[in-house]
């Protein structure tokens, strides 16, 4: 099968970038799927360091091609201000010539921002916890049929047809909320950054993707976000606005699931989450704060605190589910070190019952977490490069997981570097 799929299934923030990075020399092709620039897929070699939020994570290999897919939403002035930070360090995608973009992208405005902006400030306790980039608001449109598309940039007529479409965002903002900010500066930027994405190669990704298909060429699907944050399976509503779950990879690029090979799940040894939304094994406490310092856990965008908890196992076995997972990735086992004990939730106590799955109405009633207790291990292992220096109680515990998920972890990622990743079997 041609289509290798890699997403992450948790909250988000599993690290999919590194592993993307890891796997990409293997494959001919690296397209993301769907999300706009709310991700933040970090990559770490040769004591470099670089945050991509719309740029495929394979552009640092130099037989990879790399497609921002028709799933994606793409801002053009933060799209621009990456590929000018990647020139800076010496990657220019231009004169590499390794990124292409679909033509069915949709765009976000400046607008759509100021849209995003607004809804969270009425929804005020309730709110979702946007990243305020004007992804929801511009996947609206696209559903909503009225959304720009890439594509569009190229038609004589582009101009009135944003004008239009920024009309009616504005009278929308303008009877909601009673205010429309200024915009003007942003306005120039994007166009601006139009003119940058005018010269890329735009692609009806469809075409693109199937004939790497049947020319036998290896092409990885790249998501972002992760299974838990998905607009159907999610914990609704406080979740993204695209199907971050497999299923998104073929209607993101435009490919058969026939065509899906491997699905490869990543997971962090323990787990993270970004704003509002139930949290199980939430540990809103020291421990919890511990956690967040030992993993670095700040937003790679946004610089947000991450709510910080546990593994949870009826989550990632619905992931696993709802995915069709083949190979699992663990990362951040090394934040772990040095814990005596770490726990892991097996089951829920929900309305007075134990049970093993993710109820409907989490977002109401959040299930208490059933723990297992696990004994930790003490051993620094991020200098560790060959499997039997591997701590017997993260063995032990790695074990216990794929025993738990049923699909055994194929890959254990013990720091933010590229070498820093043991591949198991
Ligand atoms: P989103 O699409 O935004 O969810 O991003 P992501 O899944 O790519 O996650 P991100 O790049 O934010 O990764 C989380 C952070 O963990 C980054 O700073 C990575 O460099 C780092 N990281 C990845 N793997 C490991 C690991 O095994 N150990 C440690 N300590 N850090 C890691």
């Amino acid at each position: 099968m041609a289509v290798d799929v890699l997403l992450g299934l948790q909250w988000g923030d599993e690290g999919k970038g590194k592993i993307v990075d890891v796997l990409s020399a293997g494959y001919d092709l690296i397209a993301r799927f769907q999300g706009g620039p709310n991700a933040g897929h970090t990559l770490e070699f040769d004591g470099q360091k670089f945050v991509l939020n719309t740029i495929p994570s394979g552009i640092f290999f130099d037989n990879t091609l790399n497609l921002i897919g028709n799933g994606v939403v793409i801002d053009p002035i933060t799209l621009k201000k990456e590929l000018d930070k990647l020139k800076a360090a010496g990657h220019d995608l231009l004169a590499k010539k390794n990124l292409v973009i679909a033509k069915k992208a949709h765009l976000i405005l400046p607008t759509h921002q100021l849209l995003d902006a607004a809804s969270e400030k009425k929804m005020g306790e309730g709110k979702i916890g946007s990243t305020l980039k004007g992804i929801g608001p511009t996947y609206m449109d696209k559903t909503g049929r009225n959304g720009l598309r890439i594509g569009d940039i190229t038609l004589p007529d582009f101009k009135e047809r944003y004008e239009k479409l920024v009309a009616k965002h504005t009278s929308m903002l303008q009877a909601l909320y009673g205010e429309v900010v200024d915009f003007s500066e942003r306005e120039a930027a994007f166009f601006e950054a139009i003119e940058v994405i005018r010269q890329f190669p735009l692609v009806d990704s469809e075409h693109f993707v199937n004939k790497y298909i049947k020319e036998g060429k290896k092409v990885l699907a790249e998501g972002a976000q992760g299974a838990m944050l998905d607009i159907d399976f999610g914990s609704y509503p406080f979740v993204t606005s695209s199907n971050t779950t497999s299923a998104g990879a073929c209607t993101g690029l435009g490919i058969a699931p026939s065509q899906i090979g491997e699905v490869i799940g990543i997971f962090k040894a323990y787990c993270t989450r970004v704003g509002g939304g139930p949290f199980p094994t939430e540990l809103d406490n020291e421990l919890g704060e511990q956690l967040r310092q030992l993993g670095h856990e700040f937003g790679a965008t946004t610089g947000r605190p991450r709510r910080t908890g546990w593994i949870d196992i009826p989550a990632l076995r619905y992931a696993i589910m709802l995915n069709g997972v083949t190979q699992l990735v663990m990362t951040k086992a090394d934040v772990l070190s040095g814990f005596e004990k770490i726990y892991a939730c097996t089951h829920y106590n929900y309305n007075g019952e134990v049970i093993d799955y993710m109820p409907y109405d989490i977002c109401t009633i959040t299930p208490e977490p059933v723990l297992q207790e696990v004994d930790g291990w003490n051993e620094d292992i991020t200098g560790i490069t060959e499997l039997d220096q591997i701590p017997a109680t993260l063995s032990k515990y790695m074990d216990f997981l794929a025993e738990q998920l049923g699909v055994p972890v194929k890959y254990l990622s013990v720091g933010p570097d590229r070498v820093q990743t043991l591949e198991m079997f």
